[in-house]
């Protein structure tokens, strides 16, 4: 990585917002002495620390005969142990003790057309057990991958946690990719079964999820079956032998399916995210150590409660959907609210309307969001009380102040803590949060590391950066929600998070640390970049631009954007005899949406001669950047530009 980190020059964020003694007495975590006391027990002997939480929080069917094998980069925890994520989160919630939850919901799930359905933790436990049988019925075995399509509703809870019963791997592809992004997930992964559904809706629309896959499987040959939920009832086509219906298969499954007693390094899911090449990299989580990581982080961080309503906006496509809308929540035993559509279908107060209709307690939303609902405007708020809301959290992105400010005041008029957690795909969990009434709290920033977890921030050399100064910011010790490697790849997990620091684990992100310790995050440092929090690569959008016959070649960069965080700029040198047109530009932004997905689509396309380089032909990104946020520009930026004059000039400036 050769990017130098600049130190940021913004104006320093003074603001403080100290824990109310109210809140922090009920806290799961009662406090700021009770938050240095965890603290201290996790630097004395983090391996001890993680393995008393694991013992309260999860239940084991062998304990582990070791805490943590650390051979780096590879790493083991709970050695020996075994368990299963579908026994934490749904049987012992109807045994024992906590018998009476068979009763509570499990799911509150709404669609985006208004219906509603509620699924009980016994309700789940029994359509988990005949979906885990459903399974068993197509062939899936343990170690089995199951490539997972689907809308938000829930069958797909009921998919996922029915893979994790039997010890099938699910890779859940978020709907929004395209029938390409499907098929290159499904063959890297060598998926057995997809689990889909005819649709979805989406702002009064249906996304064709069925017809989309039928499109991706030509020309993935190891997928045997494809199970199709039935959601939004128009025709599809059903394939003969491969394609079946399940709701036929699950009238005639028996709801008798003991959890698989599976080693807690199990293969739990794999889940394709963006790194720096072109190729999406399957992410590997494994059993125990996720599952600790998970249910202990949500307990604590979210204050989880019993008599909770807690709703993540997460698609369970992404990471955060798996970590905190299914698995880290109902191992806890709370009630997650599930909610399918766009927040502005009917009406842009959606979200609101849900939080007010099951008394949601705890909201979990990313700062793209909230800069939407800023922009849409307080008064869609205001029609409604909110007044069940009690804790507050953002995740995805760095959170600008004013949209933080505005989160503490209008959403949460000023009663409820604000918890700013910073993680990622790899990382399976939150790592660096506030712990609400322990940890005092400023706009922008995610705090420190959650007790357990030891981040730095580094300099080139390896050496920790001083107060304020930018720098990498990076994992010292392992952690039990840690990714095992790279689907298939250990060279390039090797390569990509361990060899720049030894033993070190690298983020990709840029960060500083203030005064008093706390975490800045500046975002990444690498060719990733995180458009309206989700994770695309340069590369990958590039690769996409390239593959259009009347592109020859294609730099694609990020400009900062009020809503989106980062939107997305890609510039295109044409083949010749091909024109710059309006058309052309539409045309070309479409295709990026057909190879990738919607989300890829660039904001903005320009059309330039050439693309500025250097002597020794490295793109200078830099200076695309600058050009596309408006810094630097040359003129009329509607028809053919030429930076190779600029890129002169800047050469000889940097030289
Ligand atoms: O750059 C960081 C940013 O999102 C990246 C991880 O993206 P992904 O794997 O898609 O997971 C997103 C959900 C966990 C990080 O490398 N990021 C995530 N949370 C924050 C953040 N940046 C600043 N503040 C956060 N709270």
């Amino acid at each position: 990585m050769t990017h130098q980190i600049a130190i940021e020059s913004v104006l320093r964020e003074k603001r403080l917002f100290e824990p109310d003694p109210a809140f922090a007495r009920r806290a799961n975590v009662p406090g700021q002495a009770a938050y240095r006391r965890l603290r201290k027990e996790a630097e004395t002997d983090y391996q001890r620390y993680w393995a008393r939480l694991a013992k309260e929080h999860v239940d084991w069917f062998t304990p582990w005969k070791k805490v943590l094998d650390w051979k780096p980069p590879f790493a083991k925890w709970f050695v020996g142990a075994k368990t299963n994520i579908s026994y934490n989160c749904l049987d012992r919630h109807l045994e024992g003790p906590n018998a009476w939850r068979r009763n509570k919901a499990a799911i509150i799930w709404e669609g985006e057309p208004g219906d509603q359905r509620v699924l009980t933790f016994g309700d789940l436990h029994r359509e988990v057990c005949k979906c885990a049988n459903v399974l068993k019925g197509l062939g899936v075995k343990k170690g089995d991958r199951v490539a997972i399509y689907m809308p938000m509703v829930p069958e797909l809870a009921v998919a996922m946690l029915a893979c994790t019963r039997i010890g099938a791997v699910h890779s859940i592809i978020f709907g929004g990719f395209s029938a390409d992004s499907i098929r290159d997930r499904v063959n890297d992964a060598k998926a057995k079964l997809v689990i889909t559904a005819d649709g979805g809706w989406r702002r009064g629309q249906i996304i064709p999820l069925k017809d989309t896959i039928d499109e991706a499987l030509q020309g993935a040959d190891s997928v045997k079956h494809v199970l199709v939920v039935q959601r939004t009832g128009q025709s599809i086509l059903m394939k003969n032998g491969r394609d079946q219906w399940w709701h036929d298969q699950m009238k005639t499954a028996s709801s008798d399916c003991p959890p698989a007693k599976l080693d807690a390094e199990h293969p739990l899911f794999i889940l394709y995210t963006s790194g720096t090449t072109g190729k999406p990299k399957g992410i590997l989580h494994t059993t125990g150590g996720y599952l600790v990581h998970t249910t202990v982080t949500a307990k604590y961080i979210f204050d989880l409660k019993e008599e909770d309503t807690y709703w993540c906006t997460a698609d369970i496509g992404w990471v955060t959907g798996h970590s905190y809308v299914i698995y880290g929540i109902l191992s806890n035993g709370v009630t997650s609210v599930m909610y399918e559509g766009a927040p502005n279908h009917p009406d842009v107060d959606r979200f609101w309307e849900i939080v007010d209709k099951y008394n949601v307690t705890i909201l979990y939303t990313a700062p793209t969001a909230i800069r939407t609902f800023m922009k849409w405007g307080d008064k869609h708020v205001r029609k409604h009380s909110l007044a069940s809301l009690r804790l507050l959290g953002t995740v995805g992105e760095p959170i600008n102040p004013e949209a933080w400010i505005w989160y503490h005041r209008t959403l949460g008029k000023k009663r409820c803590p604000i918890v700013d957690t910073w993680w990622q795909t790899e990382t399976g969990g939150i790592l660096i949060t506030p712990l609400p009434g322990c940890v005092t709290t400023t706009p922008g920033s995610a705090t420190l590391p959650f007790p357990g977890i030891f981040a730095d921030i580094l300099d080139e050399q390896g050496k920790p950066v001083g107060t304020n100064q930018g720098g990498y910011l990076v994992i010292t010790r392992p952690w039990p929600g840690m990714l095992r490697g790279i689907y298939g790849d250990r060279k390039r997990y090797k390569e990509q998070y361990w060899s720049k620091y030894k033993g070190i684990y690298l983020t990709g992100d840029g960060a500083r640390k203030d005064k008093n310790g706390y975490f800045w995050i500046m975002g990444r440092v690498d060719d990733v970049m995180n458009v309206a929090g989700h994770r695309l690569s340069t590369m990958e959008i590039e690769s996409a631009l390239v593959s259009h016959p009347e592109v020859v070649e294609a730099a694609v960069v990020g400009r900062p954007d009020e809503i989106k965080g980062t939107a997305i700029v890609g510039f295109v040198t044409l083949e010749q005899g091909n024109e710059p047109s309006d058309a052309l530009r539409q045309t070309l932004r479409q295709h990026v949406a057909k190879e990738i997905g919607a989300i890829a689509r660039p904001d903005e396309i320009r059309f330039t001669e050439s693309l500025p380089k250097t002597r020794s032909g490295k793109i200078m990104r830099r200076l695309l950047r600058d050009i596309a946020a408006g810094r630097g520009s040359v003129g009329d930026t509607t028809t053919l530009e030429d930076y190779s004059i600029l890129a002169k000039l800047r050469e000889a400036e940097e030289a």
